[in-house]
């Protein structure tokens, strides 16, 4: 009897032939996986094809809610951010859409599963990592690692003597990856680093030059650091994420231009539009400010480096984000409240922050008015404070002539 794997399907053109090569080259009887993720197209047909190619069981599951939830409001949370801006969008799908391909593989008594990741990429690392982590047993195929396709062509021309007929037909020569919390792009004229994006990479976005000649003002509401409203209404988490996409995309907002560091250590030009990640993080971030210690502001600072970092190398199944998420839950406790942002030719700011934990009292903030401390208690209080400053300059003194000494 042969063998079973279990793969992550996507519809388009190398994932389609992956089907057919587990199938035939490799024996094996394949099921699929296809996750809607929000990347905004049908998916009942990408089982059909699935089947049509070669597949004996296609599976596809709506996994937008789960994402949001298990996976993108923690990472809100962390306030997670990779190198200058990246806001994870891909990284944080693939142990999602690894919990499924795990899932059936122990259900239907699978030995693999394999994915149609590239060999310089990131999200090998991610399914191999995630599926390690759960399923440690599974052995993880890469059929794009080891088949002999040497380009495109090659990989067109076995399509079609196979009648192989991929659901997507990839246009343009930008390799994309969407979500409902972002849409990456990279590769073609994004590859040289020293041109601007071509206006052709972007299509959730707005060219900040053509957005509207009026700002547009939207408030997001907070509980615990997770968004739960939009202009004061309580929203849907998916239906927040759409909505902030097609405001924010509409204004210009969130579009990303990256040098950035892969796993493997090879730098890359990424270009990334996530208008409503933009959008939310500015906002929890300043109800962050509004909401924390100095102290915690500093602390959390590394904690979400921390973070980023591994929700981009893959160990999001990993005791380390467990104990991360603990701390940032909470730290979360008291970022409860709204944040107003203008939103105008592709900048946001914000304009307005409130909050029942709020740390901010006018009358200490308040200048002149008050001389809130009063003449003996600041003398006092700089006394003190100033120690250390005294301090300092004696050690300068002596370090100046210990060296004239000599
Ligand atoms: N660099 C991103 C990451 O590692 C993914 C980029 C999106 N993919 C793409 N084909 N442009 O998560």
């Amino acid at each position: 009897m042969a063998k079973k794997v279990v793969l992550a399907y996507t519809g388009g053109l190398e994932t389609s032939i992956c089907i057919h090569w587990l199938r035939y080259q490799k024996n094996l009887r394949v099921a699929t996986f296809s996750a809607n993720l929000g990347q905004g197209e049908y998916l009942e047909p990408v089982g059909e094809r699935a089947l049509e190619i070669g597949a004996e069981a296609a599976h596809v599951g709506d996994l937008r809610k789960r994402f949001v939830t298990d996976y993108v409001w923690p990472a809100v949370r962390a306030g997670a951010v990779y190198e200058s801006g990246y806001l994870l969008a891909n990284a944080l799908t693939r142990p999602l859409i690894a919990t499924e391909l795990v899932k059936i593989a122990l259900e239907d008594g699978a030995e693999y599963i394999a994915h149609g990741c590239t060999g310089k990429g990131n999200d090998q690392h991610r399914f191999e990592a995630s599926v390690s982590a759960l399923a440690p047993h599974i052995e993880i195929l890469a059929p794009l690692q080891e088949w002999s396709f040497k380009s495109k062509e090659e990989e067109i021309a076995y399509a079609e003597k196979h009648n192989i007929r991929p659901l997507k037909v990839k246009k343009g020569v930008y390799s994309v990856d969407v979500c409902l919390w972002g849409r990456g792009v990279a590769a073609g004229p994004l590859e040289d680093p020293t041109i601007a994006p071509p206006e052709d990479a972007f299509e959730w976005t707005t060219s900040p030059a053509n957005a509207p000649d009026a700002p547009r003002e939207i408030e997001i509401g907070f509980e615990e650091g997770t968004p739960v409203a939009l202009d004061g209404q309580p929203t849907a988490a998916i239906d927040i994420i759409d909505e902030l996409n097609k405001v924010g995309g509409s204004h210009g907002v969130g579009r990303i231009d990256l040098m950035e560091d892969r796993i493997m250590g090879i730098k890359a030009r990424e270009v990334y539009e996530a208008p409503a990640a933009t959008l939310i993080y500015q906002a929890h971030r300043a109800l962050e400010d509004l909401t924390m210690s100095k102290e915690m502001l500093l602390y959390r600072e590394g904690a979400s480096r921390a973070y980023a970092k591994l929700v981009y190398d893959g160990m999001w199944f990993s005791a380390l984000r467990d104990s991360l998420d603990a701390f940032f839950s909470v730290s979360q406790k008291f970022v409860t409240g709204k944040i107003r942002l203008r939103l105008f030719k592709g900048t946001s700011t914000i304009v307005a922050r409130e909050s029942e934990f709020s740390l901010y009292d006018r009358n200490l903030a308040r200048r002149g008015v008050g001389q809130a401390f009063g003449g003996a208690a600041a003398k006092g209080y700089f006394n003190i404070w100033n120690i250390s400053r005294k301090m300092e300059a004696d050690q300068r003194k002596r370090h100046l002539y210990r060296r004239a000494d000599r």
